[in-house]
């Protein structure tokens, strides 16, 4: 029998290594023989460790698994698929994977993240093979005409993106892929690297060939060591495998990458200032333009993609544009792995096609609450996206209706919060971590940032909240307006959100409430 025992940081964090240990004493003390294999999280995480064990009828999952539940499950004949409190039968049976689309995560949790034969027998490298067959502008306007839209937040169509680069003159060019997944609530870009990691290499790759580029580099944080560990093996197998080097699948074209690791600051995920931090200089935002298209790492022309971009890119070329852009809803195709966090029943990634509402994803996915208790806000797209009341739950996940809400999907982390949560102090918290990593190089967001959490200070002591509001307001639109990028350009709309959703927790004039 195999056993599958995920090796994801989330599974790590909640004992995964532990349970593997006690299944293989167990192993030794009844004296099976098991093949332990270490795969990525399949992203139920409120079940984790999630092991799984393969029978004739299929994988069966069991879960949370704790290491004193071992002895039991042996009992209960697991490895068979016997019956145990704890068995939830097939795992693709399951409601929350089955109601899911995975494209990009469709091998993440099913195999072992560094086996090269696992990840050609579910469809991998397919993308790669074609490519390689292709002229660069063809393979550019199958990604334009798959619809997909970059997944760090911006949603600018990655197909263009490209098409600015090939076009570019330069001798050198790269690729560099944004996995600096700073959001609150984010986790998909780590989950696929360290549960596929042959997707983000493969994407990479075709990225490469199609803009000429020859150097990729990840540009990851240091609170993400397994993530690294794993990138950084399964890129030296790829190159062992002939998929990265001077000759890409045999082929004429030629394409290498590696890993680098930040020092931790959310702004190095602003694609400039992660340039400069790659280039060993302090990670300070420049001014565009230049646009890193054009004039990026080094000076050079640069592809600046998020992973979960990169990893859309393998799946569109093995099955067209047309079949990746019918997914979805107006101008979202495709699928969006959304992140569901905070106080959540059923947290995890959820890849899906754009166009549930925010209500479907929280009550019928999520199932509410962890606490039980109703909810009262959820933030959208990290840190810097707005709070949104249950009264806005129709809204449909799609970078269009939620601007149109005030709002914005981001990275697609969903963060939930039940009615104990205090909105002033959240709207504080948002220009409390602006002021905190703000790089500094510009006064709406250096000084603005501060000032605004002074502000919101004095509204929570009820000192004069009329005109500290009207005084915050008008911060808010120099913030918005006049800052050089989306950290300070986006720390007011949790603020603004809050002040206009949640108005009764910004009344807090002692004498009224007494
Ligand atoms: P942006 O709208 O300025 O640019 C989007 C992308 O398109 C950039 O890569 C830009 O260089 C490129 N671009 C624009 N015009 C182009 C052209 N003509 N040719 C080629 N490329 C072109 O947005 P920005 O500032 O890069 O990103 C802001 C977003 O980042 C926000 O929406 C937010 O959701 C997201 N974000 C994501 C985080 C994460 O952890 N993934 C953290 C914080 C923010
Ligand atoms: Fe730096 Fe803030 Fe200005 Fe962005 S908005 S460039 S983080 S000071």
């Amino acid at each position: 029998p195999t056993i599958f025992v995920p090796c994801d940081a989330a599974a790590l964090a909640v004992g995964a290594d532990k349970v593997a240990a006690a299944i293989t004493a167990e192993l030794s003390a009844r004296g099976l023989n098991a093949t332990i294999v270490r795969n990525g999280s399949r992203g139920l995480h409120w079940l984790e460790p999630l092991i799984e064990v393969r029978t004739d009828h299929g994988r069966i999952a069991y879960g949370p698994v704790r290491p004193a539940d071992v002895p039991g499950l042996f009992d209960a004949g697991f490895l068979s698929g016997g019956d145990h409190p704890l068995r939830h039968g097939r795992t693709k049976d399951m409601p929350f994977l089955k109601g899911q689309t995975r494209l990009t995560f469709a091998r993440c949790g099913v195999t072992d993240p560094l086996s090269l034969e696992d990840y050609r027998h579910y469809q991998g490298l397919k993308g790669l093979e074609k490519a390689v067959t292709m002229p660069p502008a063809d393979i550019v306007r199958e990604v334009t005409d798959s619809g997909l839209r970059g997944r760090g937040g911006a949603g600018f169509p990655t197909g263009i993106k490209w098409n600015t680069v090939l076009g570019a003159p330069g001798a050198q060019k790269y690729i560099v892929c944004n996995a600096d997944e700073g959001d609150s609530g984010t986790f998909a870009d780590r989950m696929i690297m360290e549960g596929d990691p042959f997707v983000l290499i493969e994407g990479m790759a075709i990225a490469g060939i199609a803009t000429g580029a020859t150097k990729g580099y990840i540009y990851t944080r240091s609170e993400y060591p397994h993530a690294v560990a794993i990138m950084r093996r399964a890129i030296e197998i790829a190159r062992r495998a002939g998929i990265l080097g001077p000759s890409v699948l045999g082929s004429a074209h030629a394409f290498d990458m590696e890993v680098r690791v930040g020092a931790g600051a959310y702004v190095c995920g602003e694609e400039t200032s992660l340039l400069n931090s790659l280039e060993g200089k302090r990670g300070v935002v420049r001014a565009k333009p230049p646009l890193p298209a054009l004039e990026g790492l080094f000076g050079c022309p640069t592809v600046v993609n998020n992973v979960m971009s990169l990893a859309s890119v393998p799946v569109i070329l093995d099955r067209g544009a047309a079949f990746y852009r019918d997914f979805g809803v107006g101008r979202s195709h495709g699928t969006i792995p959304i992140q569901l966090a905070g106080n959540i029943k059923h947290g995890g990634l959820y890849e899906t096609a754009f166009g549930l509402t925010l209500g479907e994803l929280i009550h019928d996915i999520g199932g509410g609450t962890a606490s039980g208790r109703p909810v009262k806000a959820v933030q959208v797209g990290g840190p810097l996206g707005a709070y949104f009341p249950p009264a806005l739950f129709d809204t449909v996940f799609d970078y269009e209706a939620f601007a149109a809400r005030g709002g914005l999907i981001g990275h697609a982390g969903i963060v939930v919060f039940d009615d104990t949560a205090d909105m002033l102090k959240q709207a504080r918290f948002a220009m409390e971590f602006c002021a905190v990593e703000s790089c500094g190089k510009c006064t709406p967001c250096r000084i603005g940032a501060v000032r605004g959490t002074e502000v919101l200070d004095k509204i929570a002591k009820g000192e004069s909240p009329e005109a500290n509001i009207a005084l915050l307001e008008d911060l808010c639109n120099t913030m918005k307006l006049g800052s050089l990028c989306a950290l300070g350009g986006f720390a007011p709309y949790p603020v603004e959100s809050a002040l206009t959703h949640f108005p009764d927790d910004f009344d807090k004039n002692p004498f009224l409430q007494a």
